[in-house]
């Protein structure tokens, strides 16, 4: 089974479908599954919050590891469950003190946790390698180096924002040597460490989620105040792999729709997808007028919703329909909510997210808005071409290296809302003024192929130089 023999531990802080925050959930859920099926002995490990739903599985106790944090012995309970679609063992770290909610002291201990898998092997296992993701795993490495542990580390960055400072003094209740964590100099006033720096200082090798976003994060633009430090690591340390979504469960042929269709009845197939969600929407059902989404977390830094909001505020609204999924900031929420109160029949809010919901309205939209600060890859464009719903989005990170403008969707480059409503203007003009060209670029949207298989080939051969 296992064929090319390698011991890979998947370290990461949420897991869809048992727990899910955003697009990192669903990649912990699909990249182990791909490299599952290249023959990686892949093995997942995410605290035990109270909040982590196992579906119905039933759990096997593995182990208790002791983890010493702040001088005191910390008991922690090994619990197995097994991916819902794959056999994948996943490993749940319980604690009910720091690993039941998310707190500020939940990273120190899981982070030793996992020095301690390492060390003593779990279920007659050790990985040689451990994939990181994020600052919450940001000790890992130097952990595991301190203890001169004989495993390898990957660390990928899903959020460079997310760097997670944290106070010396909780460096040292984890038992490390402060004078070994990089500390920056204006962070030593604070008295705080950087977890994620200390990841990608401390990891083998360090990628991103694409290549764009890897050479962006250099810059002092895109670089959120670590671009001098990332700069410094050594040349190749630091490299981009493009996320992959899974079709099994992304396919407009087999979800539930009030109509399946696949890129020879996309027209048809789209048409009957609309004017359902249309209906559901309390919007008039009409195929001419546009049908435009937004699926994401409502945040203002990242996601560019603010430039959606101000553009919503200014355009003739008679002619729109907008319709916006998703949960954040909640100062967002209560705009939007604001706004689609006052527009019912032009703009949605719908503010509970669920996978089910993003499907119907990826099948129903005829564009989608990505408009992005940066990004460092974004599944919605790659999910929505597979529906046939065109992103118009801003050329970065992710969504350069998988949007072609005018060929599967539209791109433009200024962070500005008369940008986002000029692009999604000349879009939607496509639509109407040449509909032949504009299903033409859905086909090409729909036939794109997203999948893990080329990415995880990557991981393969990432990992394999790290254990050669
Ligand atoms: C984060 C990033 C997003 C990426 C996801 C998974 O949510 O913001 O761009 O696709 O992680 O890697």
């Amino acid at each position: 089974m296992y064929n090319c023999g390698m011991k890979v531990l998947f370290a990461v802080w949420e897991l869809s479908p048992f727990i899910k925050v955003g697009g990192l959930g669903d990649v912990a859920r699909t990249l182990p599954k791909a490299l599952h099926d290249l023959g990686v002995d892949i093995r997942v490990v995410i605290p035990y919050y109270r909040a982590v739903r196992t579906g119905g599985q039933r759990r096997v106790f593995v182990t208790k590891l002791i983890v010493t944090y702040g001088g005191r012995r910390v008991q922690i309970k090994v619990w197995k469950i097994k991916f819902l679609d794959a056999d994948i063992p996943v490993y749940l770290l319980e604690n009910r003190k720091y690993l039941s909610v998310p707190g500020k002291e939940t990273w120190g201990v899981y982070d030793l946790a996992i020095a301690e898998m390492v060390k003593w092997g779990v279920d007659d296992w050790k990985p040689e390698i451990v994939h990181s993701n994020d600052n919450h795993c940001g000790f890992i490495p130097l952990i595991c180096k301190e203890w001169k542990l004989p495993v390898k580390h990957l660390f990928t960055i899903h959020a460079l924002l997310h760097q997670r400072r944290v106070p010396e003094r909780q460096v040292e209740k984890m038992g490390l040597d402060l004078k070994k964590c990089h500390v920056m100099r204006w962070e030593t006033k604070n008295k705080r460490v950087v977890s994620l720096l200390e990841g990608v200082v401390y990891a083998d090798l360090v990628n991103t989620v694409s290549q764009t976003y890897a050479r962006e994060i250099l810059t002092e633009e895109y670089g959120a105040g670590l671009d001098d430090i990332l700069r410094t690591q050594h040349p190749g340390k630091i490299f981009g792999i493009l996320n992959g979504i899974d079709y099994n469960f992304n396919d407009p042929r087999i979800n539930k729709l009030a109509k399946n269709y696949d890129a020879e009845n996309v027209t048809e197939g789209k048409k009957i997808n609309k004017s359902y969600l249309q209906k559901k929407l309390g919007f008039k059902q009409d195929a001419k007028m546009p049908l435009i989404g937004f699926v994401g977390r409502l945040d203002q830094h990242q996601k560019g919703i603010d430039l959606i909001h101000k553009m919503l505020l200014r355009i003739d609204l008679k002619k729109w329909q907008f319709v916006i999924l998703g949960e954040g900031q909640v100062e967002w929420e209560e705009k939007f909510k604001l706004l689609a109160s006052f527009y019912p029949k032009n703009i949605a809010y719908l503010d509970k997210y669920t996978d089910e919901l993003a499907i119907r309205l990826y099948a129903g939209t005829d564009l989608v808005l990505i408009p992005s600060r940066f990004e460092p890859c974004c599944l919605v464009q790659m999910i929505a071409m597979k529906y046939g719903a065109i992103p118009v989005a801003r050329a970065t990170g992710g969504l350069l290296d998988t949007i072609k403008d005018e060929m599967n969707g539209f791109l433009f480059e200024k962070a500005s809302s008369h940008e986002l409503e000029k692009t999604l203007k000349k879009a939607n003009d496509m639509r109407v003024k040449y509909p032949g060209k504009f299903t033409e670029m859905v086909k090409e949207a729909m036939n794109r192929d997203f999948s893990w298989k080329k990415s995880a080939q990557q991981y393969l051969e990432v990992y394999k130089k790290l254990v050669q």
